[in-house]
């Protein structure tokens, strides 16, 4: 771990590809206020090339103080892991403030470990609910949240559900998309890409598939229905689909190959991802941002879920809630056509500087007792 000059006053936690999407522009407003007083810890929760170091790249997040290299396993595995690594780094470091984002395994260990090491917890995208217990995030964000000191919400049911669940007003904060931080960062770079021609697709003339959630590809059944509606689809509209690694190893497991309309790729690096994403005639996904992105972008994005806990994308967004049984996908995509596409207002504060928001508030938080010595360790 390298030392840093005079005590950190924030660690930031990532681990899994949606993370650090969300830490870039938190980084960035972070570093330009307090240089090299804000450690980076990579959990390693991800760790191909292709769900990590391209992010790395894309994004230009620097390197990480600290990499646990937790990797892969049950969630009892990985999240024991998770809290021996995040226990010991932050024990030593002991920050002001630590700053988890988002809802996976990486984010709930790090708000445990910090909460009880009393060192306070922001969490950036709090709030957000679907309300169903079986997805292994919703968990993840009811933990994480009662343990927050400070809750900064991307859309409005965020502030709503914490107020309902009876967090204090005062600890709630409407900041906007961090995610969407990056995508207005990133955008110009992202679109003279034109990535969709080097896999033989025009622009609009494609569809983008994204697919890992358990309830969609962990039941072989389930997974096959949902390919041979894929390829019905395909056959009308060439499909891109970059195939997430707990996909890829299930969809092995079934022996089905790609046809040649259902292009199945190997996922693709954020820029590469964003510039074939603005040009996607529709997109079926069952991803957490992208049912974000499409909406800033304003791109028909079909959600095959039950639930969403990001419905600011289905009430001002280009986002349908499809449910969860693949055959709908069809008629649904005849339907849109080559629908132009309706420019509307996008959510509030989804401008690209939700990040500087955070950065404002904790600054407030943390300037008024930086000559306390005892706090500045390690
Ligand atoms: C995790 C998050 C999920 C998030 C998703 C984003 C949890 C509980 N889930 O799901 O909320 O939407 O990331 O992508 O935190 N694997 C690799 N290489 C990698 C990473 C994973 O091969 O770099 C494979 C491994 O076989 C692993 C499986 O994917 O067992 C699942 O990885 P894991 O991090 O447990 O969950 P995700 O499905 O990626
Ligand atoms: N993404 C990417 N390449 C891909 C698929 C997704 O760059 O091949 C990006 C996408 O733009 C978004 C993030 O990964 O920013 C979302 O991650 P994911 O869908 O894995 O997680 P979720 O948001 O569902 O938690």
């Amino acid at each position: 771990m390298k030392k840093r000059p005079s005590g950190t006053v924030l660690s930031v936690v990532a681990g899994a590809r949606p993370n650090f999407v969300k830490v870039a522009p938190l980084l960035r407003a972070f570093d330009a206020r307090w240089p090299r007083r804000v450690q980076f810890i990579n959990t390693g929760q991800h760790y191909d090339d292709a769900m990590s170091v391209a992010f790395f790249r894309d994004l230009g997040i620097r390197r990480p103080d600290v990499n646990l290299g937790v990797g892969s396993g049950s969630h009892a595995e990985q999240t024991a892991r998770l809290l021996v690594g995040l226990e010991e780094t932050l024990a030593k470091t002991r920050p002001r403030r630590v700053v988890v984002v988002g809802d996976v395994n990486s984010t709930m260990a790090a708000a445990l470990v910090a909460a009880k090491l009393q060192i306070p917890v922001d969490h950036v995208e709090a709030g957000l609910r679907s309300l169903d217990r079986d997805m292994p995030e919703e968990i993840n964000r009811l933990v994480t949240d009662s343990i927050s000191d400070r809750l900064f919400a991307s859309e409005p049911s965020g502030v709503e559900h914490l107020r309902l669940e009876g967090h204090d007003r005062r600890k709630i904060h409407l900041v906007g998309n961090v995610m969407i931080d990056s995508l207005v960062h990133a955008l110009p770079r992202a679109l003279p890409r034109r990535a969709f021609a080097r896999f033989g697709v025009e622009a609009k003339g494609y569809g983008v598939v994204t697919l890992h959630r358990p309830s969609n590809v962990d039941s072989p059944a389930g997974l096959r229905r949902v390919l041979v509606e894929l390829k019905r689809i395909a056959r009308r509209t060439p499909l891109l689909f970059p195939v997430h690694p707990r996909t890829a190893s299930r969809i092995e497991a079934l022996g089905i190959s790609p046809s040649p309309d259902l292009r199945m790729i190997a996922p693709l690096g954020y820029l590469d991802f964003l510039s074939v994403l603005r040009e996607a005639r529709f997109v079926i996904t069952d991803s957490g941002g992208v049912q974000e992105e499409t909406t800033f972008l304003g791109v028909p994005c079909l959600t095959l879920r039950t639930t969403t806990e990001r419905p600011v994308t289905v009430t001002e967004g280009s986002n349908t809630l499809v449910g969860d049984d693949p055959r709908v996908l069809y008629p649904l995509v005849l339907k849109l056509g080559g629908a132009r596409r309706r420019s509307r207002p996008r959510p509030r504060f989804w401008d690209g500087r939700a990040a500087e928001r955070v950065a404002d508030i904790l600054a407030g938080l943390i300037q008024p007792t930086t000559s306390r010595k005892a706090r500045v360790i390690g």
